[in-house]
């Protein structure tokens, strides 16, 4: 099927559903050569309602082709957030002679029949046919705990070291971990968090992966990522924490006993992401989307026909600097699928307070550039999209802060949150930054510092002609580089 996707604000490179509403990333699996990617789905309107799981497949995480939906809400409930795996010893013996198939843990949501309590249980569904279609266990749910409202977003992996699966939930203001040796039977092992990170919002979309740290030898930490819901109180809304610490096959323990915090992305806009499962160990990435929007106005931004987009599928690094092991992220090296013609400014002087304009040819871009020899106190990178609409990010010295302010970047009535300033800390390496940028129709994601910090933020600007502005505040700078390439829609 080749979809053209062209109605306003339409994303030209990232996935959004052909029609109606999404949310979370689900049952993100590696299959047979197809990356699979599941989602929070209402076929019926383009606001949250029920929820099933829609359904895209891709061969290289650029070209996404959707597919029907995958799972439909049944006796148990609508289908919530979960994930996917590949069984590929048949633990769950839903296959035949012993063949690898894939098997998602959701969960499901409804009420109790006699109140109007909230009940979420996880249940599974498994697929023969590269999840082209699914039977739901007869046995579900597989776990419940009536003590719990808040009991959701399996994701489950294999843990070869002690040989049993394991499943992270997430349970209120905490995530506990189970483990199962048959994906049906699952054992409580731990509870984490109660004490640690932030308790802004409810927890939830849990993930847990190690990684090596880069620039250590033999180093293996564990990342846990948990989202935190939006209860209207904070100038940030939803958004993603993570923490680095060690995993035995029963509990976390943390790394960070103090009150850090640590951020996955530093814009509004990227939520509930977890990793892909099953990723080759040849390839040997550990990967994640995120669903690129916020509950504080998801069901009110201006797009028509479909509400909701992921961002850019990026790879997750660790690497240890002077604040302690910190995760990094840059979009995966598939991106180079979409490139086209880029050209290339090498050292330009940025005189003081004296703007230099670039013209963007495309309404696509990314932009990669890196400055040295910041002798002001502040500069600004700003994107004029047409004549009146500009996205502003600002770095500033002093307090070593990269800012993005989308106040005048187009449509933004919809919500009072929207025009907030969105920042990240920021330190300068030997009087350097460099700062990789992706510019769709309806969205910015910045990548600092060798993806040191992430900033991705929705935006509704109008079309026009693209230009990029470099403003130096108080002294000079250099552009060491400026790489300004066009990118082309995965939608033709
Ligand atoms: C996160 C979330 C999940 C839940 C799903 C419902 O955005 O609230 O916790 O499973 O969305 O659509």
């Amino acid at each position: 099927m080749v979809q053209k996707l062209k109605e306003q604000y339409r994303p030209q490179f990232h996935f959004s559903p052909e029609e109606k509403w999404m949310n979370d990333p689900n049952g993100m699996v590696y299959f047979n050569g197809e990356y699979h990617l599941f989602y929070q789905y209402n076929p019926f309107d383009t606001i949250w309602g029920p929820m099933h799981w829609g359904h895209a497949v891709s061969k290289d995480l650029i070209h996404w082709e959707q597919l029907p939906i995958a799972l439909l809400p049944d006796e148990h409930g609508t289908i919530f957030s979960g994930s996917a795996v590949v069984d590929w010893h048949n633990s769950s013996c839903f296959f035949e002679d012993d063949q690898p198939g894939l098997v998602a843990i959701y969960t499901s949501n409804d009420t109790y029949p006699d109140s109007e309590r909230i009940r979420q249980r996880q249940c599974l569904a498994y697929s023969k046919d590269n999840g082209r279609t699914w039977v739901k266990y007869e046995k579900n749910p597989v776990l419940s705990d009536y003590t719990k409202t808040d009991f959701r977003d399996p994701k489950v992996f294999w843990h070869d070291a002690t040989k049993k699966w394991i499943m992270i939930l997430a349970t209120g203001q905490s995530v506990t971990i189970y483990t199962s040796p048959n994906l049906k039977e699952w054992e409580f092992a731990s509870e984490f968090g109660s004490n640690a990170g932030s308790h802004a919002g409810f927890w939830e979309c849990p993930d847990l992966f190690p990684l090596a740290v880069e620039n250590e030898e033999n180093k293996i930490k564990w990342v846990m990522l948990v989202s935190i819901g939006d209860t209207g109180t904070s100038k940030e809304g939803s958004r993603t924490q993570y923490f680095i610490g060690d995993f035995d096959g029963k509990t976390f323990v943390n790394d960070h006993e103090d009150e850090t915090v640590l951020w996955l992305d530093y814009g509004m806009d990227n939520y509930a992401g977890v990793s892909w499962s099953d990723i080759p160990a040849k390839d040997g990435r550990r990967m994640y989307i995120g669903w690129m929007s916020n509950w504080r106005y998801a069901n009110q931004v201006p797009t028509k026909e479909w509400r909701g987009a992921m961002t850019l599928p990026r790879e997750l690094s660790l690497i240890s600097n002077e604040k302690g092991i910190r995760l990094l992220q840059k979009p995966v090296s598939e991106i180079n699928l979409i490139r086209r013609e880029t050209s290339v400014q090498q050292n330009l002087l940025v005189e003081s307070d004296n703007p230099v304009c670039f013209d963007m040819n495309n309404q696509l871009v990314e932009i990669n550039i890196e400055l040295e020899k910041i002798n002001g106190t502040k500069f600004d990178l700003i994107i004029q999209h047409s004549e009146f609409d500009r996205t502003e990010i600002r770095y500033n010295v002093l307090q070593e802060t990269l800012v993005i302010d989308r106040a005048n970047s187009g449509v933004h009535q919809f919500s009072a949150s929207f025009p907030v300033l969105q920042e990240a800390p920021l330190t300068l390496k030997n009087n350097k930054i460099n700062m990789q940028i992706f510019l769709d129709i309806s969205s910015i994601e910045i990548f600092a510092n060798d993806g040191e910090a992430a900033i991705t933020s929705l935006l509704y600007p109008s079309e026009g002609r693209k230009q990029l502005i470099l403003l130096s505040h108080i002294g000079n700078m250099k552009v060491n580089t400026l790489e300004l390439t066009e990118l082309c829609t995965i939608w033709d």
